[in-house]
């Protein structure tokens, strides 16, 4: 587990006790949750939409982990756009072909209405990423990809990338800071969906930026008060307070995909399974090199296509038939549900985000509804 270089203590024990008020007689162990738009002119917080301290003190305790500067927005998606839109006019950007949904959308938006030239890559192809760099001014990675657990060679492609010049954006959602730093591999900044592990309990919406340039973070705050993409201090405390059992959940959680994924790998009703903790798997080395371990994030091929895929996802009873990821409880979705969905993923594809449940009680669940479908 990599630690902070300015802290004795294990990145664990440091999102335990980050982001708390000073220890001073009286003062409350935890931020209280803040109500307030505005305050009493003059002082260090004059107006909820540049900042308050509630989203200070989440962005104290992330930025670390990730061995940067945290920047609290409202989502994920307010955080994407955040820094997609610090990018220049007309940017070329070069993307995984395989990233979350909706940051997909935006991008060919963007690119529909000429504000970005956008280029679409093979993500674990280094060799496609690197010739798709020429001219570039950013590069959008997200490892493992979202839903097809691809994972990037990141300090080979971040190296291509700063030799042309553009700027690594990392989304880091699936793996957490926990499971492996992108900053540290080259990426100019990382991007996380707080509402996922992070917060960890599917009850609010949180995004994260970090960076470990100050004119970047400073950018990015900018960028939060005019595109009013403001957190909310239920939120901020909401995710803060789920930080600090992150290092737990994230152990539970990929020790019971891994014993999962490979229970799926020998089930007949299974044609294939995406998890890179898994011999085999196109990711396992550089998960192996790069990553803490594979994480708690998998897909699977159900044989019978999309109608079997379906009918697997609404007759488990212990698994969420739902779409996000990274809660506590354990979520399956056939991705093409959705019409925006990247129509290259299989119509037969399970997203599996896998929980703290006692993994018995999943695989038992889930081998029922493999069998019945
Ligand atoms: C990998 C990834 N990035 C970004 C997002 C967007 O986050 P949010 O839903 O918090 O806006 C998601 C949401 O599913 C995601 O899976």
């Amino acid at each position: 587990m990599p630690e902070h270089p300015e802290s004795p203590w294990s990145v664990e024990t440091q999102l335990v006790h980050a982001g708390r008020p000073p220890a001073q007689p009286g003062n409350p162990v935890n931020y209280p949750v803040e109500l307030s738009s505005t305050y009493h002119a003059g002082g260090e917080v004059e107006y909820a939409r540049d900042g308050t301290l509630g989203m200070r003190s989440l962005e104290e305790a992330v930025g670390p982990l990730e061995g940067g500067e945290a920047v609290a927005f409202a989502s994920g998606m307010a955080a994407a756009n955040a820094i997609v839109d610090l990018l220049p006019a007309g940017a070329v950007v070069v993307a995984a072909e395989f990233t979350y949904t909706g940051v997909a959308l935006r991008l060919r938006e963007l690119d529909g209405r000429g504000i970005i030239s956008l280029r679409r890559v093979d993500i674990a192809d280094t060799e496609a990423v690197i010739a798709a760099l020429r001219g570039a001014d950013a590069l959008w990675i997200e490892s493992p990809t979202n839903p097809m657990m691809e994972v990037a060679d990141i300090p080979a492609i971040s190296a291509a990338a700063h030799a042309v010049g553009a700027l690594v954006v990392c989304d880091n959602t699936f793996a957490t800071p926990l499971g492996q730093r992108p900053l540290d591999m080259g990426a100019d900044m990382v991007l996380h969906s707080g509402t996922k592990a992070i917060g960890g309990h599917s009850d609010c919406l949180l995004g994260l930026a970090i960076t470990a340039d100050p004119e970047r973070a400073t950018a990015l705050r900018l960028r939060r008060t005019l595109l009013g993409a403001a957190p909310g201090a239920l939120e901020c405390y909401l995710v803060l307070r789920g930080l600090r059992t992150l290092g737990l959940r994230r152990a539970r959680s990929q020790a019971s995909a891994q014993v999962i994924a490979e229970r799926l790998a020998a089930h007949p009703a299974v044609t294939r399974v995406r998890y890179p903790g898994l011999l085999g798997d196109p990711g396992y080395d550089r998960c192996a090199r790069h990553m803490s371990g594979p994480g708690f994030m998998m897909a699977i091929e159900v044989a019978g296509g999309a109608d079997a895929a379906q009918a697997v996802a609404q007759s488990t009873r212990l698994w969420v038939h739902a779409t996000s990821l990274g809660g506590v409880e354990s979520l399956i979705e056939r991705r093409r549900r959705w019409p925006a969905e990247n129509p290259r993923v299989p119509e037969g594809l399970l997203r599996l985000s896998v929980g703290i449940e006692d993994p018995e009680d999943l695989w038992s669940d889930l081998a029922r509804a493999l069998d019945a479908r």
